[in-house]
């Protein structure tokens, strides 16, 4: 291999022969000696180039060894910032396969660097939702996605341990020709944030419960005090048979309400749904406008997709909900309006994306009532959902926290959207299912 010094070492011998021939020219007869000196002039400017060259070739070595050193000092750093992350960074090719992890990785994993490597990710997933990451996988390999931030999965650790929640991130590296290369992934445990929002529910749970607690003896106190009155009422007339007739009509009412008040009651207490069922929502939506749209001058427009999708759920209890939500809305229209009832199926990009807390189902739909009613004012939202709350004078404020549980329990989610003035809108949105007999 030629140095530096090896081209310099030539050029000196170069040198030394010009000046040997320039030598012996003054030997040679004059007739060729003039032509031999042009010939060596010129040898010699291309020497000079050729100096000229390697004194160039010289200060760019220099560059290149500084550069190739910062470039290393780089990739040193690059290295410890991946090896000494507090999370866990893996880089997986197209196929899944882990190809590298850093040490977050390797102790989020519980796992050796060999246990690691060439594995595919997909057998450190939790099993319960390997079908979740197989499809946000899929779509991260065809490249239709670039980038999923922050979502929740649970990582199944080496050697049976315990599964835990991570949060993790996840995108597509191209190669130089902008094809989808190898993947990167962040992993960091969230089990700490999890247990916080546990232990957050349990104080919500228990906040529920007092409020409960205090609507109930509130709603009680005031039926008994009514009934009471009533019936001390109907002892002085004793003799008038219609005015009595009137005071137990009044009672019977009073009983009527605290019935209802303990049929909603009775709802919240029961924990589980024992009797799922896989039903289409459009006749219950039917049903419900025959029982309850008596204000002619409320318009109800329905538009349901041909391919919607049917709910999983217990068809009663989803049932006292739509109720509950129709009722409502034609409640704050009073003098009229339009009541717009939708549904459609959600797309597995929007469940992906995190557009609302999933319970992990693989199919949801979405059923929107809208009205053109009084809307709710902001300090009134923040109430809605709680037992016993009510606007009205007749209303017991059970029929959206009763809502609110029944779909909680049947692994679906309730949003509200609304502004004072300018009407209300409903999503629910409920586990899904192809409906019998078209699923594959
Ligand atoms: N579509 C709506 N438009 C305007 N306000 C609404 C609507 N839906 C609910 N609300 C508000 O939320 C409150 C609570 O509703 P919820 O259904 O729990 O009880 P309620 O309707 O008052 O009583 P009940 O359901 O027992 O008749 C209502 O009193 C009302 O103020
Ligand atoms: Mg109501």
């Amino acid at each position: 291999m030629f140095t530096d010094s090896c081209y310099y070492k030539k050029l000196n011998h170069a040198y030394r022969q010009l000046g040997n021939l320039q030598e012996q020219a003054g030997h040679m007869p004059e007739q060729f000696r003039s032509i031999f000196l042009s010939a060596l002039d010129e040898f010699s400017n291309s020497l000079r180039e050729v100096k000229f060259l390697l004194d160039e070739l010289r200060y760019r070595n220099i560059e290149l060894a500084a550069s190739n050193a910062a470039l290393e000092g780089e990739r040193q750093r690059y290295l410890e910032l991946f090896e000494f992350a507090p999370d866990g960074y893996l880089v997986t090719d197209r196929d899944g396969r882990i190809m590298e992890a850093n040490n977050a990785a390797k102790e989020l994993l519980k796992a050796e660097h060999q246990l690691i490597i060439g594995k595919p990710l997909s057998i450190f997933i939790a099993p319960e939702e390997k079908e979740t990451f197989t499809r946000i996988f899929k779509k991260l390999q065809e490249g239709s996605v670039q980038k999923i931030a922050d979502r929740r999965i649970y990582l199944q650790p080496w050697a049976g341990k315990p599964p835990f929640p991570a949060s993790f991130t996840a995108g597509v590296v191209r190669d130089i020709s902008g094809k989808p290369g190898s993947l990167r992934w962040r992993f960091s445990d969230i089990s700490w944030r999890k247990k916080a929002e546990d232990e957050m529910q349990k104080a919500d749970k228990l906040e529920t419960i007092g409020l409960l607690a205090g609507g109930i003896a509130h709603d009680f106190n005031n039926l008994l005090a009514n009934l009471l009155g009533h019936i001390s009422l109907a002892r002085f007339n004793l003799d008038n048979p219609e005015k009595l007739a009137q005071r137990l009509d009044l009672s019977e009412k009073v009983v009527f309400k605290a019935k209802d008040i303990l049929r909603q009651l009775f709802q919240l207490s029961q924990k589980d749904v024992s009797d799922y069922r896989i039903f289409s929502i459009k006749n219950i939506i039917d049903n419900v406008l025959e029982l309850s749209l008596k204000n002619p001058r409320v318009k109800s427009h329905c538009t349901f997709p041909r391919n919607l999708l049917h709910v999983k759920a217990d068809e009663a209890q989803i049932g006292q909900v739509i109720q509950n939500i129709i009722i409502n809305a034609l409640q704050s229209m009073p003098e009229g309006g339009d009541l717009w009832i939708s549904a459609k199926n959600i797309t597995h990009e929007e469940i992906d994306r995190g557009f609302f807390p999933s319970s992990g189902e693989r199919n949801y739909l979405c059923l929107t009532v809208s009205d053109t009613g009084c809307g709710i004012p902001k300090e009134v939202m923040a109430k809605i959902f709680d037992p016993f709350f009510t606007t009205k004078k007749e209303g017991t404020g059970l029929g959206l926290a009763t809502s609110y549980f029944i779909i909680k329990k049947n692994g679906g989610h309730i949003a509200v959207d609304s502004k004072a003035g300018h009407g209300t809108t409903f999503h629910l949105y409920l586990p899904a299912r192809e409906p019998r007999g078209n699923s594959a």
